[in-house]
């Protein structure tokens, strides 16, 4: 069984220190870092724009998993390679030609990501899923950071691995939006194979300590208790 991966969210970082948290990142058990694009229109909030990813890839050490929350994607797709995005997750809803849009994120050798909103039936991804790397689970309304976890995300990881298990792919699970240490156990058993977590990461004193935890205790989980 693979590993969990550990996906902090640096918009809960402090961007008046950002070099500094995204350091934290790069020395923590963290495996990416997640990168979150908002525009204002798609969500009701404006996150940070090319700068500042460019400024996030000159410090960071550990792929780039970027979530653009943007209408129409597919204009930024080559811009986000050329910043240095490692992964690159657009939005079911935000997709009128998704098959297309995937094979463009590939094309400029980056791994293709679909996130999917709460209300958003995993079924939907049965004629991509094996062209997806990431499919991506949102336990929260996009937008921000800091809201509450949404309960029946369980079951649609549940049934999107099902899913992923029926087709032969190779598709990994990614749950963002209120993840924390109550929840996480949970998610893992229930499929998920990458946990996003903002607040929970970068709230707390000793960020390093609270990524260490939560890896370890789904670590330990997924190998000796599923
Ligand atoms: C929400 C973003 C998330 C967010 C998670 O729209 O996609 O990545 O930063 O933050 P928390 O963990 O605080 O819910
Ligand atoms: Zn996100």
């Amino acid at each position: 069984m693979s590993k969990t991966k550990i996906a902090p969210s640096l918009l809960a970082a402090d961007f008046g220190n950002l070099q500094r948290d995204i350091e934290m990142v790069n020395k923590s058990d963290a495996d990416w870092h997640h990168i979150d694009i908002m525009d204002g229109v798609f969500v009701p909030n404006i996150s940070y724009g090319m700068p500042v990813v460019k400024t996030i890839a000159e410090h960071a050490t550990k792929p780039l998993d970027v979530h653009l929350m943007i209408v129409d994607p597919d204009r930024y797709i080559k811009t986000f390679a050329e910043l240095g995005a490692t992964h690159l997750t657009v939005h079911y809803e935000a997709c009128t030609h998704l098959h297309r849009t995937i094979q463009a994120i590939k094309a400029e050798g980056m791994k293709a990501g679909v996130a999917l909103n709460p209300h958003t039936n995993v079924n939907l991804l049965k004629n991509v899923i094996k062209d997806i790397d990431i499919a991506l689970i949102m336990s929260v309304n996009p937008g921000f950071g800091g809201q509450s976890f949404i309960e029946n995300t369980y079951e649609k990881v549940y049934n999107l691995k099902e899913l992923i298990k029926e087709s032969d792919a190779s598709t990994l699970i990614e749950v963002d939006g209120g993840v924390n240490s109550k929840n996480a156990k949970a998610l893992i058993k229930a499929g998920a194979d990458i946990l996003v977590a903002g607040s929970f990461i970068f709230k707390t004193e000793d960020p390093i300590k609270t990524i260490q935890e939560l890896k370890k205790s789904t670590d330990r989980w997924s190998i000796f208790e599923l």
